[in-house]
Parts: C-alpha cells; structure tokens; sequence
C-alpha cells in the first residue's frame, strides 16, 4: 500500500481532509445507501461536454470536461448503451479522490459524460474493477441489476460491490461490505469478473501487485467469494517485474476451441518505460489457469501509451472490444493539458490469430469509426487537413525506409522501417512537440516486428490533436503514443519507401 501511494502521487491535504470528513460522516451507515453523487451543479464537477476546444483537446477520444482520469472501470453494455466508468477525481487535475466517473455511449465514439457513479465511502477510496449484469438476479438484487465490483483502497485493499437497477444512473452500495475482505495482502485489486460457463458461476480476476501474480476467485452470487487458485510468473521470470494491475481473462474462439487469454496490465515494466499490457495465452479449466506458451512477455502494444485496458463485459454479438487509458505513470501527473488530464484510446476489436504457431492478441479500431469518416482522398504529402484523420498507407515491398508524420512547425514524429533486422520503430523524440514537462516522454526507439504478409505492410494511422494510433493489416503491429505538437500534423513524407497512401477526415465527436 504504501509503495502504491508512493506510486502514483500524494493526495493534496485539501483531498485527505474531504476524506476524513466523508468517511466520519458515512461510517454510521447499516443499510445500503444509495451513492451521494456530485451532481452535475456542483461547482466541483462539470458533466456536460461545453468547449473541447483547449489547446491539445482530443477531438475523437475521451476525455472528462475537466479533471483526472486514469484507467476505464467498468464497461459493460446495457439495452443498446456502452458504459465507460473510469478512475476519476471529481475534485482536480492530479490522481486523488478515487472514485468512478462514467460516460456513455450508443457508438463508441460520441461520448456524454455522466454524474460520477460511485464516490469513497468509510471502506475507502474507488479503485479500478468492472461491471457486470446479472441477468438471472443471481445477487437478490433484482433480474437485470448491473453490479459493479471494485477495490476499497483503504487501510487494505478489499473488493466491495454497488449496484445499480436504473441503468446505471445511480448505484446503491451494498452494505455487506467488502466481499472479499484482506487484512494482509499489500496489493489485492481491480477485481475483473464474468460469467463462467465452464464451472458455472461468476469468476474474478484480481491483480497482487508486486506478488507478480493474479488470484482468481468463485461466486454464485457476487456477495460470498471462494479463492480457486492463483497464476503467477514463476515460470515467465521476465514478467518478475513492475506492479502487476488491472487483470482480465477473456475467452475466445480459434480454430473452433476456446482459447483463453489472461490480460496483465503491468507498472513499471511495461515494453520500453513504465505502463504496459502483457497477455498470456492458455487454458482456463473452471478453476485454474495455465499459460501454454514459451514466448513472454507478450505485449498488447509497443507505444507508450494504452494503459490498464480490459474488455466491455455483455457486449454484443460476443465482441470482445478493450479502451486504455491513454497515458504512461511515468508522466501522467505531467501530462501538459489542462483543465482535463488524460484520455482514453479508441476502443479497439479484440481477435485471436495464430502466426508461427504463437497465438497472439489482434487489435484494430472499432468499425463504429467509419461513422465519422469522411470521404477518402489520396494524397502524397500534404494532407490539407487541420482535425483528426485516419491515414492509410499501403506498401506492397517493405524496404528500408522512414514514414514522417509532421507540421508547419517542424515538429515531426517519425517511424522507421528496417525489415533485415524485422524492425518498425517509432520515435517521439524532442523535435515531435512539447517534451520538456517530464524526463521521460522523449522515446526515440519503440520497436515491434514488423509483422508484414509476405512483404506487404498496410498501415491505418490514426491522428488526433494529441495522440497517434497505429494498426497494421493483421492487427499485431500496435503502437499507441500520445504527443503535444503545436498543432496537427498535417503532412507525411517517405523516404526510401514505396507507397500508395489515402486519407480521411474524422469528424469531431463532440459537436
Ligand atoms: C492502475 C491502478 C490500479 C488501481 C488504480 C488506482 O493504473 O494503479 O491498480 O486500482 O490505478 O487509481
């Protein structure tokens, strides 16, 4: 715990005494209260969307109206509404506060944000965990109740629920509280929970930090939890490292067997600094999971920044769709954006491929983004254009060669290919924007392989004011980087490379 706040950031005085106050005030409490939201008149909390229009605003990403935000929480889908809570403080630009801040959406693109869900109460603050429906009322709290499960972040990590039965237009706590309780494990958090068919009950996910290992829990009724067994990285002593938070086992379909993946975001240790998401490969059997690969660690994504990513529980059509909190611990509290700070990435389709027998996490942006694609242009290097775009450039022989993506200032970020030695790098080095807000944003060498068919590479790139996003064909070359350039950059050169390359506005998405 205390490595954990050393972590992250210290809590203003002002936030501490707010806490004292909550918790004296609520800590009476017997019955299950119903969350004393801020309201969107508040003078602390703005919830409606006005402006967007600050310097470095993202114009197709998420981001609160003001203040912080780090990992999404929560996602679940409900009657045709994609709901993103998030870890959020309601009272400023720094970590603190943790509580649930919420947005929604009917595409996954147009967000509207929400009144905060769910504030810190006498068990603590809220930490990260997720949401589900309970469709069969399997909790007693009625057929349909979202339940949300997170961390109470107080003396000790402990796991408690709220639930909502409107929607989730207010939760009520559970005044059982904490369901899973600890009174010993330093780290025990970010429960992440789903239906499992296998043994036929719920099953939880549960991060222990700097244990390098995920527990994994039982429930028939999300109130009274059963430890099943836990993984660890004894076997993957390159993952022995970095805070080990924010764990998801997902199912999917390959080559007709189920084939599960357990998701491991990890602080630091990430594939070049600080914040990553790694992801094992296996078989879950109801009770335990095995990894059944040699490679590790595996990365979701090589850029900076797609941090503590999960999945949308109860999405359609069995679609396994993540979103990341767009930004690195390295230099989150820096990030030089204000009166909001941080975003989230594109939500991205998750898939399963097999390459040389290594079975591996695609990612690609959702298909709901053609909803504000405009009409495809080609070009060679001006783009004519001053918003976000996507950029889509087919190379039909890799060869050596730079792709440079730049302004009118000379800010310029560049990816380098060198296919001898397998190499796409991308570089942010200080000529890419504003850099100097922290030691640790200039990354002049994120490396993947470059994961080419037989020779032929596309790329879709996409653009914001303060983030580039990069998927190739297949889905395995994924880099996510944020960066502060003047303004958009609006031009692309190649060198020493052959391509043909077309363009499209993406519209702002909140307007
Ligand atoms: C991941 C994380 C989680 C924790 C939350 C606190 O970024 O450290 O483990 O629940 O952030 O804000």
């Amino acid at each position: 715990m205390i490595r954990f706040i050393k972590q992250k950031a210290v809590l203003p005085v002002v936030a501490a005494c707010l806490f004292l106050f909550y918790s004296c005030s609520s800590s009476n409490d017997t019955s299950d209260p119903v969350i004393p939201n801020p309201t969107p008149t508040d003078t602390t909390t703005q919830t409606t969307s006005a402006g967007y229009d600050e310097q470095y605003r993202p114009l197709i990403h998420y981001t609160p109206a003001k203040n912080w935000i780090n990992d999404p929480n929560g996602m679940v889908y409900v009657d045709g509404v994609w709901h993103l809570f998030y870890q959020y403080n309601p009272y400023g630009a720094d970590w603190g506060n943790m509580s649930w801040g919420h947005a929604t959406s009917t595409d996954l693109i147009h967000w509207k944000e929400q009144q905060v869900a769910i504030t810190k109460n006498a068990l603590g603050d809220i930490f990260s965990g997720s949401a589900v429906v309970d469709k069969n009322n399997t909790a007693g709290f009625g057929a349909n109740a979202i339940v949300a499960l997170y961390t109470s972040n107080g003396d000790h990590q402990q796991q408690s629920i709220a639930y909502s039965t409107d929607g989730c237009k207010s939760f009520t706590s559970y005044s059982g509280n904490p369901v899973i309780s600890n009174t010993d494990k330093a780290d025990f958090r970010d429960p992440k929970v789903f239906w499992d068919e296998t043994s036929g009950q719920w099953v939880m996910s549960l991060a222990r930090g700097w244990t390098y290992a995920v527990d994994f829990y039982g429930s028939k009724d999300l109130k009274s939890w059963t430890f099943l067994s836990s993984f660890n990285a004894a076997s993957y002593s390159g993952c022995n490292h970095g805070q080990w938070e924010c764990p998801d086992l997902v199912r999917f379909s390959l080559n007709g067997k189920y084939v599960w993946v357990l998701i491991v975001n990890i602080n630091p240790g990430g594939p070049i600094l600080g914040s990553g998401t790694m992801y094992f490969v296996g078989d879950w059997d109801g009770k335990t999971f095995t990894a059944t690969h040699q490679e590790y660690p595996m990365w979701m994504d090589t850029g900076m920044d797609n941090y503590a990513g999960v999945t949308w529980s109860n999405a359609p059509d069995g679609r396994k769709v993540l979103i990341g909190w767009m930004n690195n611990w390295s230099y989150a509290g820096s990030s030089p954006v204000t009166p909001w700070r941080s975003a989230m990435t594109l939500p991205r389709e998750m898939g399963l491929t097999e390459r040389n027998g290594v079975k591996m996490l695609t990612s690609k942006v959702v298909k709901e983004i053609d909803g504000i694609g405009g009409t495809w242009k080609d070009v060679t290097s001006e783009l004519g254009l001053s918003q976000p775009y996507q950029l889509h450039i087919d190379i039909p022989a890799i060869s050596k060669g730079k792709i440079v993506l730049s302004n009118s200032h000379d800010e310029e970020f560049e990816m380098e290919i060198i296919p001898a030695a397998n190499l796409f790098i991308s570089k942010r080095t200080s000529k890419s924007g504003k850099t100097d807000f922290s030691g640790s944003f200039v990354q002049p060498s994120m490396k993947s392989a470059i994961y080419d068919d037989n020779g032929i590479l596309s790329l879709d790139i996409y653009v914001d004011r303060s983030s580039i996003e990069l998927f190739n064909q297949n889905g395995l070359l994924v880099q996510t980087n944020t960066v502060y350039p003047t303004s958009i950059y609006n031009k692309v050169t190649l060198d020493g490379i052959s391509a043909t390359m077309k363009v499209r506005p993406l519209d702002n998405i909140w307007k």
